[in-house]
C-alpha cells in the first residue's frame, strides 16, 4: 500500500512534467490563455502550471509508455474508463493544469481550467489514495516558505487568486480548493500560523463561505479576519485590474468575526425605519451574547447604541434580560 502510494506520487510528478512541457515547448492555446490572464513565465514555473492538449489519450499513452500500468493510472484519477469499448481516456483535456502539491513537495492531484466557457469551469482530480480535497490547501507548499517574514496567511477561493497574488509579491496565500473551508484545513493552517485573513469572492456564495470559514478557523484557535472586497469580484481580478495597492488597502479593511456579523446584519435591515432598527438590535444582541470579554461587550453596546439610536440600557436588557437589575 505504501509502495503503491509512492508510485502514484511519482506518476503524478511525471504527469505534471508532461503538462508543463506541453505548455512551454511551443505556442499553444494554453499559453495564449495564460498570457491573456497576465500570468508570466516565472509564475508558470513557480507553480508548475501546465496544459492538457485537446486529445483523448495523450497522457494515458505517455504514462503507459513510461511503464505505469493502466490500473495505476486509473487509480490516480488521471484517466477514465471508456463506456462502450475497452481502454481509457484522459480526464484533463484542453485545460490549463494546476498541480496540487502538498507540504512535503509531492504532487497529490490536479485542477484543470477550461480555456473558454466549457463546463465545468474547473475540473479536479477525484479523491484518490493520495488526494483528499478537504485535507489540503492549494499553495501551502510555497506559502509556508514566506511565513517567517509574513506572519499572517491569506485564504482565497481559487487557484488563480493564489497565482496572481504570488506573481505580484504576495506569497502568503493559500486556496481552500472550492468554497467551504474544512476543519482539517483549518487545523493544517494552524500548524503554520495563527493569524488568518479570509479573502473570498464578493459574491453571496463567497460571503456565506467566509462566515463558515471564520467559525471553523476560530474554533481551530486562529485569529481570523474577513475581507469584504469592494473593488472587484475576487483577489485576482482586483490585483490584476486595480493593482497591488488597492488590493492591500482592501486587505487592511478586514473585519473581525463580530464586525463581520454586524455588517451582515446591517445589510439585512433598514436602519432608517424603527422596525429595521429593532430587528437590527435584537440580532446584534444575540451576537454580543457570545462575546467573552466584558470590555468588548461594553464597546459594542456603545457602538450599536449610536448606530441604532437605542439606549445602551435597553440594549443591555435585551442581552441579559431584566434579572440583571435584580441581582
Ligand atoms: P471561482 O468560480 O471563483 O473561480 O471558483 P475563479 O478561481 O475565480 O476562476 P477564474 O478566475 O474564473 O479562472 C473558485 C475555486 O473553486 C473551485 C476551484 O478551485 C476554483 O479555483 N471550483 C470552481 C471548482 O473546483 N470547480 C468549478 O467548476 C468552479
Ligand atoms: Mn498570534
Ligand atoms: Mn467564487
Ligand atoms: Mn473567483
Ligand atoms: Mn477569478
Amino acid at each position: 500500500e505504501f509502495e503503491n502510494r509512492n508510485r502514484i506520487y511519482e506518476m503524478n510528478r511525471e504527469a505534471a512534467l508532461f503538462f508543463y512541457s506541453n505548455l512551454i515547448k511551443k505556442e499553444n492555446k494554453g499559453l495564449e490563455y495564460l498570457k491573456e490572464r497576465k500570468v508570466d513565465l516565472s509564475t508558470i514555473k513557480k507553480f508548475g502550471l501546465g496544459y492538457a492538449e485537446n486529445q483523448w489519450e495523450a497522457l494515458n499513452n505517455y504514462l503507459l509508455k513510461k511503464g505505469y500500468t493502466q490500473e495505476m493510472i486509473l487509480s490516480a484519477g488521471l484517466v477514465l474508463k471508456r463506456n462502450q469499448k475497452d481502454g481509457c481516456y484522459d480526464r484533463f483535456r484542453n485545460r490549463i493544469i494546476f498541480p496540487i502539491i502538498n507540504t512535503t513537495g509531492k504532487v497529490i492531484g490536479f485542477g484543470g481550467r477550461a480555456l473558454g466557457d466549457e463546463q465545468p469551469k474547473y475540473l479536479n482530480s477525484p479523491e484518490t489514495s493520495v488526494f483528499n480535497k478537504g485535507r489540503n490547501l492549494y499553495g501551502l507548499n510555497t506559502a509556508k516558505k514566506v511565513l517567517g517574514k509574513e506572519k499572517r496567511m491569506i485564504v482565497v477561493e481559487g487557484y488563480m487568486d493564489v497565482i496572481s497574488l504570488s506573481q505580484r509579491g504576495i506569497s502568503n496565500v493559500v486556496a481552500s480548493l472550492g468554497t467551504a473551508l474544512t476543519k482539517e484545513q483549518a487545523a493544517l493552517l494552524k500548524r503554520y500560523t495563527d493569524e488568518v485573513y479570509i479573502a473570498y469572492d464578493g459574491d453571496s456564495a463567497g460571503q456565506a463561505a467566509a462566515l463558515r470559514g471564520l467559525e471553523v478557523l476560530g474554533e481551530a484557535g486562529c485569529d481570523v479576519k474577513v475581507v469584504i472586497f469592494t473593488q472587484g469580484k475576487d483577489p485576482d481580478e482586483i490585483i490584476t485590474k486595480k493593482g497591488k495597492k488597492v488590493f492591500l488597502d482592501e486587505l487592511e479593511g478586514a473585519l473581525s468575526l463580530i464586525d463581520y456579523k454586524i455588517t451582515l446584519v446591517k445589510k439585512e435591515n433598514d436602519l432608517t425605519t424603527i422596525e429595521g432598527r429593532i430587528k437590527f438590535v435584537k440580532a446584534i444582541a444575540e451576537i454580543i451574547k457570545q462575546l467573552k470579554s466584558p470590555v468588548e461587550v461594553d464597546a459594542y453596546i456603545k457602538k450599536i447604541s449610536i448606530e441604532a439610536q437605542i439606549s445602551e440600557d435597553a440594549i443591555k436588557t435585551e442581552i441579559y434580560g431584566n434579572n440583571r437589575y435584580n441581582q
